[in-house]
């Protein structure tokens, strides 16, 4: 395949010497998605700078971007392998694994396709055992294909096989109505979501829609924004405000509102309100098993709030019920990330995740990483 000559000036734009014109970044991004063989070089040094010339594309992408693909987990694991020796053959293995990626996603465009003239329980068991056996075998390349439940080297050491998680796929939402989920619903992305968490200060309509559309399980506490639900609740939905129930083997504890602020919503708390109710809620676990999942609107202090925000502050009773109870999953909204709050953390052996907008969120995933965390703590 030919290659297309692009030329980066010192004033930073781009001239396509194919069609003899001046390009932005965008015309390049669509090149790259059409499969052209593009190479970026410097207009005085003829130096090579496609490598820095696509990590900007994606920079700009991942601004734009509803849901990330480079998470920050990603780009620390990333930083950490340069001048790492696990560094070495990371490149051949990520291309071919994302090599991969893609062909499974094809394989399914493609099953799908088939439902229309296939018998559908046929469909749904390629659909659930096939895409996942494969997979499996391609997230451990050292494994030739052995038992996917076993870590590497686990045959060897005579260690335990892994223990696999619940395989769920958890919507989380909040603060923000999507595209994808409501003026162009973007059923490929949604079609294996098991149920769905909304943390608050969404209105009734758009999550009537998110039941009518996903027909699933779906469960909300209230933002500061909600007063409206008093009278009007979303239909469909179960309220778990200050409530701990038990769903497909998650047990979820959920606990609405904000930090006091003007009073205009029974939704607003003052910090002792709140940890009244965290007793209370912990008072029940003390004949229960703990929970899994503890889902609020608002953050907890000083983990993912806004500084020097009285209405986005976080509430300090929730990080006691972190440290108390170590849920594997903390999920809340409230904190806007377009304010500049992160999407996820890291707190003691919980995961935090802001559902701003919305997250899908790999349970499986959650329980590994949460796993991870606690065994870093016992060191
Ligand atoms: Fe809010």
């Amino acid at each position: 395949m030919s290659v297309r000559l692009i030329k980066k000036y010192s004033n930073r734009r781009l001239y396509d010497t194919q069609e003899s014109c001046y390009i932005n970044t965008d015309d390049l991004r669509k090149m790259i998605i059409g499969f052209e063989n593009i190479s970026v070089v410097d207009a005085k040094t003829g130096e090579d700078i496609t490598p820095a010339t696509v990590i900007q594309i994606i920079g700009e992408l991942e601004a734009q971007a509803d849901q990330k693909i480079l998470t920050k987990e990603i780009l620390f694991q990333l930083v950490r392998l340069y001048g790492n020796p696990m560094g070495a053959g990371f490149a051949e293995y990520f291309e071919k694994s994302l090599d991969i990626y893609v062909r499974q996603r094809e394989f399914l465009r493609d099953q799908m396709q088939r439902l229309i003239n296939a018998n559908p329980l046929n469909f749904m068991e390629q659909m659930t055992v096939n895409p996942m056996k494969m997979w499996e075998e391609m997230s451990n390349p050292f494994s030739d294909k052995k038992s996917s439940t076993q870590e590497p080297g686990a045959e060897k050491s005579g260690a335990p096989p892994a223990i696999r998680y619940n395989p769920l796929k958890i919507l989380v939402i909040s603060d923000k109505i999507s595209d994808n989920l409501y003026q162009t619903f973007n059923r490929g992305l949604f079609q294996d979501i098991s149920f769905v968490i909304s943390c608050g200060d969404l209105p009734a309509y758009y999550l009537n829609y998110i039941v009518d559309m996903l027909d699933v399980p779906c469960f909300y506490v209230p933002g500061n924004h909600d007063e409206r639900f008093i009278s009007e609740p979303p239909m469909g939905w179960t309220p778990i405000q200050n409530k701990i129930i038990s769903h497909k083997g998650v047990r979820i504890a959920g606990m609405g509102g904000s930090p006091w602020y003007n009073g205009k919503s029974p939704y607003q708390y003052h910090e002792a309100q709140v940890f009244w109710d965290v007793q209370k809620m912990r008072a029940r676990l003390l004949w229960t098993r703990s929970v899994d999942i503890l889902a609020t609107h608002s953050p907890a202090y000083d983990l993912g709030d806004i500084k020097n925000s009285r209405t986005h502050s976080g509430f300090k009773s929730y990080r006691q019920f972190l440290d108390k109870h170590s849920p594997k999953l903390f999920v809340y909204g409230h904190a806007h990330i377009s304010y500049g709050a992160p999407r996820t953390l890291e707190y003691r052996s919980t995961v935090l995740i802001n559902a701003f907008n919305y997250w899908i969120i790999d349970w499986d995933e959650i329980c590994r990483r949460s796993e991870r965390l606690e065994h870093k703590l016992e060191l």
